[in-house]
């Protein structure tokens, strides 16, 4: 699929709240990307599309490791940002293995170390730098629900 150019936070904040709009069962998707790249940004929008109330300010995850929101009857979205996580066996700390549900929509910025255990993620996207300096979005999926929902996102 072809990455979607984003110019500014705007742009990639409509771009998550399209997402979110169109979650329709519990799914997990990992954010991939450098350092200010847009990750958290792309969550903000994402949250509101799922229907987090507003006055839920979203920020990163990134000391206490992973936040809970109430989001649209019946979802509640996962944040989880693993940047600072050094071995897969600190999951069992954060509770992983539990947040892992049909009515659960997780997101994980830095989920590499997922690897470590084998954890499928049903939608990948990765932020790059252009030359210019904006985003380059791309968006993969594996699995029936992840393909369902990046072909109504581009339809
Ligand atoms: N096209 C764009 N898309 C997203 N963010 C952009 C864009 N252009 C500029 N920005 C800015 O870049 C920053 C992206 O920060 P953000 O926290 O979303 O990155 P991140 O990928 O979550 O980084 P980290 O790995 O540190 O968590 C924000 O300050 C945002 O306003
Ligand atoms: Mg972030």
């Amino acid at each position: 699929m072809k990455p979607i150019e984003s110019k500014t936070a705007e742009e990639t904040l409509a771009l998550g709240e399209a997402m979110g709009k169109l979650i329709s069962q519990g799914m997990s998707i990992a954010l991939k990307g450098g350092l200010g790249a847009g990750k958290t940004t792309f969550v903000k929008g994402f949250a509101k599309g799922l229907g987090v109330p507003e006055e839920y300010y979203i920020t990163s995850p990134t000391f206490t490791l992973i936040n809970e929101y109430p989001a649209s009857f019946p979802f509640t979205l996962y944040h989880l940002d693993l940047y600072r996580l050094s071995s897969a066996d600190e999951l069992e700390y954060i509770g992983f293995d539990d947040i892992i549900d049909d009515n659960h929509i997780i997101v994980v910025e830095w989920p590499e170390i997922l690897k470590d255990i084998s954890f499928e993620f049903d939608i990948e996207i990765r932020f790059q730098f252009d030359e210019h300096y904006n985003r380059r979005i791309s968006f993969f999926a594996s699995g029936q629900p992840g393909i369902n929902l990046l072909s109504r996102l581009f339809l």
